[in-house]
């Protein structure tokens, strides 16, 4: 069951993303703040409880594993008591993968960033953005110079040509 405290996170998280500077999501550097009106059309966006209540377990677990039901159901569904890893190194090293990361995310922090590109087999192309925020990725003002032009760079090299 979801308790009272995730419930207060959950609200403070999402109101959060749409402020400047924000304890949940790292203060965004390049975040246009007069444009606050038009970007609540589209959010916050709903998600299930589960979901919300699964990312609370890992938290808590310090995990990143599939949804814990509990022992009895955990044994149904994955034949043991706790729920499986999910194992980052099964991702195999002829995929290439892109990452971005701020320095100001307080959500995808670098210490989670850098776990995760340990984890990973593969040696990912890495974007470090000191000042970015969580929400400096998706709607900074210099998101096109910052970000697009290197991520586009890097699936351009790729070498194999898009059908659009
Ligand atoms: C910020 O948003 C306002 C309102 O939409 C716009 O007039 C202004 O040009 C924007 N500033 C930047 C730097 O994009």
């Amino acid at each position: 069951m979801t308790n009272i405290a995730e419930v207060q996170f959950m609200i403070i998280l999402t109101l959060g993303f749409l402020t400047k500077s924000c304890i949940c999501s790292g203060e965004n550097c390049c975040f246009n703040s007069s444009r606050i009106d038009s970007y609540l059309e589209y959010e916050p966006h709903p998600s299930s409880s589960k979901n919300l209540h699964h990312l609370f377990q890992m938290i808590r677990e310090g995990t990143f594993a599939m949804y814990d039901y509990g022992v009895w159901k955990n044994l149904m569904h994955y034949k043991q008591r706790k729920p499986p890893a999910f194992d980052v190194s099964s991702i195999p090293s002829s995929l290439p993968i892109w990452m971005g990361y701020g320095g100001n995310d307080a959500l995808a922090d670098v210490a989670d960033v850098q776990r995760t590109i340990k984890e990973l087999v593969s040696k990912p192309e890495l974007l470090y953005l000191e000042n970015y925020g969580h929400i400096d990725f998706l709607l900074s003002t210099r998101g096109k110079e910052d970000v697009y032009d290197s991520m586009l760079a890097f699936f351009g090299s790729l070498g194999k040509t898009s059908s659009y």
